[in-house]
């Protein structure tokens, strides 16, 4: 390895821009922090620190990001040069390369950070910073260069004058810096400025004056350098990052039926040939294997789907199917449930933390807490199983090979055993051994003749 490498990800702000409760770095781009995508750039690289300024909505920061950085509280936000020199005591005295991110540009990718970081490194540079050419610049710093082509200054939208604002070359907020160099710079920054505060990109203009090499590294898509600062921008973020991603299944075999109506999280893993219809979400840590078909207005979250598996119109959220077993439409599957293999859960179902064995059915219509379901068992539409009682939740088991006829309540906690057949409107309240009968409901009374005298019966 060539060099220490640290990095410093600025994540203080409040975000004032967005109008938000929420800290700005934690609004969501396809369904992941901004804080958080802007750290997983940073993955393939082998980092000695990884340190995170915090500040406003520290707490809620820290428990996003967990151990995969260090933090550092930047008590008052006084501009990001400021927040950078909060890490001092962690890395004044550290000999590397320090990369500094801001966590409002979640675009970014790690094949730039690694590139620029080579180029930085090959041209012995004490500071790079990562440019693009923006059709609208406004709101960033512009790239001021001397007639050599050389980076003089970065000049902040505020302070601009109108030539400058003309310049479309931008500071991306992200650079590389000599460490050492990086945290003596900072001592000397002033806040001279329209706004009152202490700039980084002002350390660019004084490293220059001590006549150490500085580098600029054309990012050539401008998008990989977007920052977030309010919800229109978070809306494009969110559309460029929807392109990618959907970009990167259909070439890795998915089929897409419309990929602009098609919500897929970073991190979702989809098996080949799976088909994907309309307006269908797929949030974070789904897996779904090959042949699929997920039809339209599904919503997944956190869910592990076999292979050769349809849901339709269903929600699936922190649980597991199993292969070629069908969902919806209009089911909710939820809370730890796992279905096996060629399982059949229709129309308008909601299990939660359920299980089913292989080739078992529910139909249509019916609700399953807490209840585990053995193999081939039928369950009839309309059945509830009884699980609270206001205070508690209690447990029913179904063996295998059962059936449940229709419209039957369960009332947990409560077994029925393999082979039982629960007869359809029973209320079953006691323990089914196997291969029993269980029916429990008035018997039935024909009164002849006596519809007539209804008055229904007297209309015909
Ligand atoms: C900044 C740059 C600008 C660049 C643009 C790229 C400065 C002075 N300006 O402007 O040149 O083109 O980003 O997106 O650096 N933060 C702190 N503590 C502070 C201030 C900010 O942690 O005291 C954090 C914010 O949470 C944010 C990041 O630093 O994540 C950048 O701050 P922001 O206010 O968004 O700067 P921009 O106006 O976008
Ligand atoms: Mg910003």
């Amino acid at each position: 390895m060539s060099n220490n490498r640290y990095a410093v990800i600025l994540a203080a702000g409040k975000g004032t821009r967005m109008q938000s409760k929420l800290y700005k770095v934690l609004h969501k781009v396809c369904d992941r922090t901004m804080v958080e995508l802007v750290l997983d750039s940073l993955n393939d690289l082998e980092m000695q620190e990884v340190i995170t300024v915090v500040g406003h909505g520290a707490e809620r920061v820290k428990e996003v990001l967990g151990n995969r950085t260090k933090f550092v509280l930047q008590a008052e936000q006084l501009g990001t040069a400021h927040a950078v020199k909060v890490a001092k005591d962690e890395l004044k005295d550290k000999e590397g390369t320090t990369i500094v991110m801001y966590g409002d540009t979640p675009l970014i990718r790690p094949e730039t950070i690694n590139s620029m970081l080579d180029h930085h490194e090959n041209t012995n540079a004490k500071a790079t910073v990562l440019t693009a050419i923006a059709d609208d610049p406004f709101a960033y710093g512009r790239i001021i260069r001397d007639v050599n082509g050389k980076l003089v200054k970065i000049v902040e939208e505020k302070d601009a004058t109108e030539q400058e604002k003309k310049i479309k070359e931008i500071n991306s907020g992200i650079y590389c810096f000599d460490n050492k160099l990086l945290f003596e710079m900072l001592e000397k920054v002033k806040n001279d400025n329209n706004q009152g505060e202490y700039y980084l990109p002002d350390v660019l203009a004084l490293i220059r004056e001590q006549k150490e090499i500085i580098e600029t590294y054309l990012c050539d898509d401008f998008d990989e350098t977007f920052g977030v600062n309010d919800r229109v921008a978070l809306a494009y973020a969110e559309n460029v990052m929807r392109n990618r991603i959907n970009t990167k299944h259909m070439l890795a075999g998915v089929t897409l039926v419309d990929p602009t109506n098609t919500y897929i999280a970073p991190n979702a893993v989809i098996g080949r040939d799976t088909t994907i219809y309309p307006n269908v979400t797929i949030k974070s840590n789904t897996v779904i294997g090959e042949d699929c078909q997920i039809k339209p207005n599904s919503y997944l979250e956190n869910a592990q789907i076999g292979n050769g598996v349809k849901v339709l119109s269903s929600t699936i959220s922190d649980s597991k199917i199993g292969d070629y077993t069908s969902v919806g439409p209009y089911s909710h599957i939820r809370n730890n449930c796992e279905l096996g293999q060629h399982v059949r859960v229709g129309n308008f179902v909601e299990l939660k933390n359920t299980t089913y064995g292989d080739g078992s059915k529910t139909a249509h219509l019916s609700y399953l807490g807490d209840t585990e379901v053995g193999s081939n068992t039928n369950i009839g539409c309309g059945t509830i199983t009884v699980n609270y009682d206001g205070k508690n939740k209690y447990r029913t088991k179904i063996g295998s090979d059962a059936f449940i006829g229709c419209n039957s309540n369960l009332i947990a906690p409560l077994e029925i055993g393999d082979g039982a057949v629960v007869a359809a409107g029973t209320t079953v309240t006691e323990n089914a051994p196997s291969d029993a009968l269980v029916i429990a409901r008035v018997k039935q009374e024909n009164k002849e003749g006596y519809a007539k005298k209804m008055p229904a019966g007297r209309k015909s």
